[in-house]
């Protein structure tokens, strides 16, 4: 294994020197932990009772250890299944496993046994999984069938099963389903059930080849290649293209589909973002809508990647979630046992904007079961273990407003009505950003699009993040912040404003 391994960094050091940046993949893999599918206990039990300094109120966090991409989500019977890039052993990237936690309603987590564990084909990399309700696979109906990309010496796509809702999986003994023995980059396959061809659709990535393949299969086994996406737009090739999916999504009463690619470095802060691509799905071939506006970004803010969708969500709904963090600086965040959270999940809708097909994000609705009632503010405030607050500004005047805490350390918001975006400061102000030379970020720029008098925003503050929507949803920047306590004050002349304390899931 450790053979496999070092060929492993080998081949990502040749794709180095033709001039790309695999650096965060170079490091010190540990030793992976051979094993099968499932099974948990080969490491210390650590507890935890949330509320270490940073440890998120709102979002999931595992006990202990590093994540990073969500992947695998699938729902089923109640259940929200997230999966994730995990590593058992400690706090930095590597031993790639899946970790699992569920919930029944978006918003309180628990953590489960991890799902899949390193093999003789390599690390458990991202992939997805879906319910196969008419049992095209053989594994049984409704059996949950993951896809994901085996990293040895090659990224290999390989298949898992679980015939007991999602809670263990065992690995087939066919795997790989999809071989590949010279692509350096070519991974992170997100599959979904084509009805009108009637087959599975898998997307998958090229890394540093900006190319996005898709692939069909009758059973989940056997795959054939039908097209590749590329566009020959350097601002959309900067970086390497990871973790796709192609959504589709009602639009003006219509069926519409959309493209999501993670890309790093490249994104809109510097290292890790989010872009989509509307367009159309002919069941081989997806083809962007044409303009000249790309890349689009899901999130204008630093900290939300590799985000994807859940399978199988119930009425159609289409649920992201992201990894809240950045390449640049996420083997250095200073939190402990833990390492990373996921963003707040999210709804994702596809309206018209300037005659454009725009994508917004919604935080969904059920976090509203913790929320309290809003309390009009200004100045300091109960914050709570997390919050939400919402501001109206008025789009043809400038405005500013901060949020700072009893230390003084403080993040500020200013709203430029001539361009009508707002600048957020995640700079050395906002609390430690010590940590890292790329972490602060002196003025990251959020493009609102706002029509009409006036524009809400509603923020998401947790112990470690900060999440802004423009309240139609066009416009989101998630950041992360390391304060040494909650921000619980607000300065804002002039402008409207409420908090709303929201509980902690703990
Ligand atoms: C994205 C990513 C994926 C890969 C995984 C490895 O952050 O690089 O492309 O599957 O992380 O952990």
């Amino acid at each position: 294994m450790k053979t496999t391994v070092s060929l492993f960094a080998l081949a990502l050091g040749v794709a180095c020197i033709s001039c790309v940046d695999n650096s965060r993949f170079d490091m010190d893999i540990p030793p992976v932990v051979p094993g099968n599918a499932g099974g948990n206990g080969q490491e210390k039990p650590v507890e935890s009772n949330y509320s270490e300094k940073h440890r998120p109120q709102i979002h999931y966090t595992p006990v202990a250890n590093w994540v990073n991409d969500p992947n695998g989500m699938v729902y089923l019977d109640g259940v929200w299944h997230l999966y994730y890039q995990y590593n058992p052993g400690g706090p930095d990237w590597g031993n790639l496993s899946w970790g699992h936690a569920t919930s029944s309603d978006l918003v309180h987590w628990k953590e489960e046994a991890v799902v899949l564990r390193p093999d003789n084909l390599g690390m458990v990399f991202s992939g997805s999984a879906v319910c196969d309700h008419e049992n095209s696979a053989g594994f049984g109906r409704d059996a949950i069938v993951a896809l994901y990309t085996a990293s040895g010496e090659f990224q290999q796509q390989a298949l898992a099963y679980s015939t007991d809702g999602g809670m263990t999986f065992a690995t087939y003994e066919g795997n790989p389903v999809i071989a590949n023995s010279s692509m350096p980059d070519f991974r992170d396959p997100k599959v979904f059930w084509h009805e009108e061809t009637a087959q599975w659709i898998m997307c998958l990535a090229k890394g540093w080849s900006y190319g996005v393949e898709l692939w069909g299969s009758a059973d989940l086994r056997h795959w054939d290649r039908l097209s590749e996406f590329t566009i020959p737009d350097e601002r959309c090739n900067k970086g390497q293209w990871e973790c796709p999916d192609l959504v589709r999504m009602r639009f003006n009463g219509h069926d519409k589909w959309v493209l999501l690619l993670s890309v790093n470095p490249g994104g809109p802060c510097g290292g890790s973002g989010t872009m989509y691509f509307p367009g159309e799905f002919d069941g081989t071939v997806f083809v962007a809508d044409t303009r000249d506006d790309y890349p689009l970004w899901v999130d204008h803010g630093p900290d939300n990647y590799a985000g994807v969708t859940w399978s199988n969500a119930p009425e159609g709904r289409n649920v992201f979630i992201g990894w809240m963090n950045n390449w640049n600086y996420a083997g250095a965040s200073p939190v402990s046992p833990w390492r990373s959270a996921f963003t707040l999940p999210r709804e994702l809708t596809l309206i018209e904007k300037d005659g454009l097909a725009t994508l917004c994000s919604r935080v969904v609705e059920e976090l509203d079961g913790i929320a309290g009632s809003p309390q009009p503010v200004n100045g300091s405030f109960d914050a709570g273990d997390a919050y939400k607050l919402s501001l109206v500004l008025p789009t043809g005047e400038n405005s500013r407003f901060s949020l700072s805490n009893s230390v003084g350390e403080c993040m500020e918001f200013v709203y430029n009505a001539s361009s009508r975006s707002l600048t957020v400061k995640r700079n050395s102000r906002t609390g430690n950003t010590a940590f890292a030379d790329l972490f602060s970020l002196p003025g990251v720029n959020v493009p609102l699009g706002c029509a009409g008098s006036a524009t809400g925003l509603d923020i998401y503050v947790d112990q470690s993040s900060v999440e802004v929507f423009a309240s139609d949803g066009s416009a989101t920047a998630t950041f992360l912040v390391y304060p040494t306590c909650i921000y619980d004050r607000l300065d804002a002349v002039g402008l409207e404003a409420t908090v709303t304390k929201l509980e902690r899931i703990w």
